[in-house]
C-alpha cells in the first residue's frame, strides 16, 4: 500500500471563500471583502472600501458561517481525516492593530473545531489565506510596514494559544509566492495588502513586503513550538513547476532562472536564509531591502516542519519569447503553451505527471515532509433534471493525480503526509470571484450573481472520493 496508515485524506477551503458572514460576530472587513466579481479574462476590481451597490461575492459566499455543521457532517460522511481551512484574521482582530481579540470570533472557531473533532476530523489551519484586515492594508500599506509583523505575531499566537489542544497542523502564509507576479494587482493585494503606487519599483516593494512576511512566519514557527511542541507548522507554496520548452540549452537555462521564482520563498522557509541567486538579483538591480540585524537569526531559527503545496498545473518557458502576459497565475513573461497537455476552461494546464515531478523536486531539495494541501479541477458543472451532477472529468483529474502521488511515494520515496483537494465544497473562486468555477464533491446552489438557495447536494465524485479514502487510495 502506497499511502501510510495515518495519511491525511481530506479537503481544503479558505475562510473568505466560503464562510460569508463578512460583518457578523464582530468581524471587520478584510482585503477580500473589497474585491468584486470578475470572470475568465475579466479582472476582479479592488474597490476603495465597500461601495454600496457593488456585488462582492465573498460577503455571503456559501454561508459556511451559518451552515458549518451540515457541511462538516457531509465531510464526515466522505470519511475525511482532516479539513484544511483558514482562520479569518479580521474575525479575531477586526482592524488588525487592536491589543485584545474579539471573543465572538474566537468562539466561532472553537465551535467549528469542536464539530470537526466530534467527527474525528483533524483541523489543518492556514493563518493567513489572502485576507488580512482591510484596515491594515489601508492605514499601514499592508506588509510594506514592518509594524504588521507584530500585529500578525499577536494574532497568530492568540489563536495558537487558544486552540493548542484542538489544532496540531498549521501553515503560515497561503501561496506566499503568488505575489512574485507583480503585474497582476490581485496577487500583491491578497498576499500582502499592497497596492502599488505610480512610478515605484513594484518588485522592490514586493521583496520588502515578503521579507516582513518571512520574518513574521519564522517568529510564529518559533512561538508556536513554545506553545505546543507537538505542533507541526508548515509553509504553503503555489507550486507550478516550469519546464523548458525544449532541450535547447537556452530554454534549459531560462527554466533554471524561472524556477528561482518558485524556490525563492521555499528556500527561506525551509533553509532559513536567502539563497545566493536572490542576493545576486538584489545586488544587480540595486534593491535596498531593509532588514534589522536580528532578522538573519530569526529566519534561521524559524524554519518549517513541512511544506504545504498547491498543485494545479505546470508551465513551460521558451527562450526568445517575451510577451507581456501579466494576468496569468504563473506569471512568467516567457511562458508558452505546452503542446503535450490539455487545459481547463480557465486555461490551467492539466498535467498529473507534473505533480510527481514537483514532489520529487521539493523532496530532493529539502528532504522535508510534503503535504498537498490543494489540487483540483475547476469546471462548469451541470445539474441534471434528476438533480445529479455527473462530474466524471473531476474524478478523472483527481484519479490521475493520486496515481502520480502513489508513484512518488512508492518509486521515489517521497514522504507525503496528506492530500486535501481544493474546494471540497463549491465556493467562490479566488482569481475570478465566480461561483461557476466549481471544484467540489458537494454542489452548492448559488450562481455568479448571488442567486440560489445555497442548498447542498452530492456530486458523483462524492461517493468516488469516499471510496478512495475508505480504501486508503487502493480503489481509484
Ligand atoms: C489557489 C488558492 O490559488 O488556488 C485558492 O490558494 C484558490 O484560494 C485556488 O481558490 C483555486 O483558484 P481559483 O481561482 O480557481 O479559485
Amino acid at each position: 500500500m502506497a499511502f501510510k496508515e495515518n495519511f491525511l485524506w481530506g479537503g481544503a477551503v479558505a475562510a473568505h471563500q466560503l464562510e460569508g458572514g463578512w460583518n457578523k460576530g464582530g468581524k471587520g472587513p478584510n482585503v477580500a471583502d473589497v474585491m468584486t466579481a470578475g470572470a475568465h479574462g475579466v479582472p476582479r476590481e479592488i474597490t476603495d472600501g465597500v461601495i454600496e451597490g457593488q456585488y462582492y461575492p465573498n460577503h455571503e459566499a456559501i454561508d459556511f458561517y451559518g451552515r458549518y455543521k451540515e457541511d462538516i457532517a457531509l465531510f464526515a460522511e466522505m470519511g475525511f481525516k482532516c479539513f484544511r481551512t483558514s482562520i479569518s484574521w479580521a474575525r479575531i482582530f477586526p482592524n488588525g492593530d487592536e491589543l485584545e481579540p474579539n471573543e465572538e470570533g474566537l468562539q466561532f472557531y472553537d465551535d467549528m473545531f469542536d464539530e470537526l473533532l466530534k467527527h474525528g476530523i483533524e483541523p489543518v489551519i492556514t493563518l493567513s489565506h489572502f485576507e488580512m484586515p482591510y484596515h491594515l492594508a489601508k492605514e499601514y500599506g499592508g506588509w510594506r510596514s514592518r509594524k504588521v509583523i507584530d500585529f500578525f505575531v499577536r494574532y497568530a499566537t492568540t489563536v495558537m494559544e487558544r486552540y493548542k489542544d484542538k489544532v496540531k497542523y498549521w501553515m503560515t502564509f497561503n501561496e506566499i509566492n503568488n505575489q512574485k507576479n507583480t503585474a497582476n494587482p490581485l496577487f500583491s493585494w491578497t498576499c500582502s495588502g499592497v497596492r502599488f503606487k505610480e512610478g515605484e519599483n513594484r518588485e522592490e516593494v514586493m521583496y520588502q513586503a515578503v521579507h516582513h512576511e518571512l520574518v513574521a512566519s519564522a517568529l510564529v514557527v518559533k512561538a508556536g513550538r513554545a506553545i505546543n511542541p507537538d505542533f507541526e507548522i508548515g509553509c504553503m507554496i503555489a507550486f507550478v513547476p516550469i519546464y523548458p520548452f525544449s532541450c535547447n540549452p537556452d530554454d534549459m537555462m531560462l527554466q533554471v532562472e524561472s524556477m528561482h521564482d518558485r524556490w525563492f520563498f521555499a528556500d527561506v522557509h525551509c533553509r532559513g536564509h536567502y539563497s545566493s541567486y536572490a542576493l545576486k538579483e538584489w545586488e544587480r538591480k540595486g534593491y535596498d531591502i531593509k532588514m534589522e540585524p536580528e532578522d538573519a537569526q530569526i529566519l534561521a531559527e524559524g524554519t518549517v516542519d513541512y511544506i504545504g503545496l498547491s498543485y494545479y498545473m505546470s508551465d513551460a518557458v521558451k527562450s526568445g519569447v517575451n510577451e507581456e502576459t501579466g494576468n496569468k497565475i504563473v506569471g512568467s513573461s516567457a511562458s508558452v503553451k505546452n503542446p503535450h497537455v490539455k487545459a481547463s476552461d480557465w486555461g490551467w494546464q492539466i498535467d498529473p505527471v507534473g505533480l510527481r515531478y514537483s514532489l520529487n523536486l521539493l523532496y530532493e531539495r529539502y528532504e522535508l515532509q510534503l503535504f498537498i494541501v490543494e489540487n483540483g479541477f475547476g469546471a462548469i458543472d451541470v445539474k441534471e433534471e434528476d438533480g445529479t451532477c455527473n462530474d466524471d472529468y473531476r474524478i478523472d483529474y483527481l484519479r490521475a493525480h493520486i496515481q502520480e502521488m502513489e508513484k512518488a511515494i512508492e518509486l521515489d520515496g517521497v514522504d507525503l503526509m496528506g492530500y486535501t483537494p481544493w474546494g471540497c465544497i463549491d465556493l467562490v473562486s479566488f482569481t475570478t470571484g465566480e461561483m461557476k468555477k466549481r471544484y467540489g464533491f458537494i454542489f452548492v446552489d448559488r450562481d455568479n450573481e448571488g442567486n440560489g438557495t445555497l442548498t447542498r447536494s452530492k456530486k458523483k465524485s462524492f461517493d468516488w472520493y469516499k471510496q478512495v479514502i475508505a480504501t486508503n487510495g487502493e480503489q481509484l
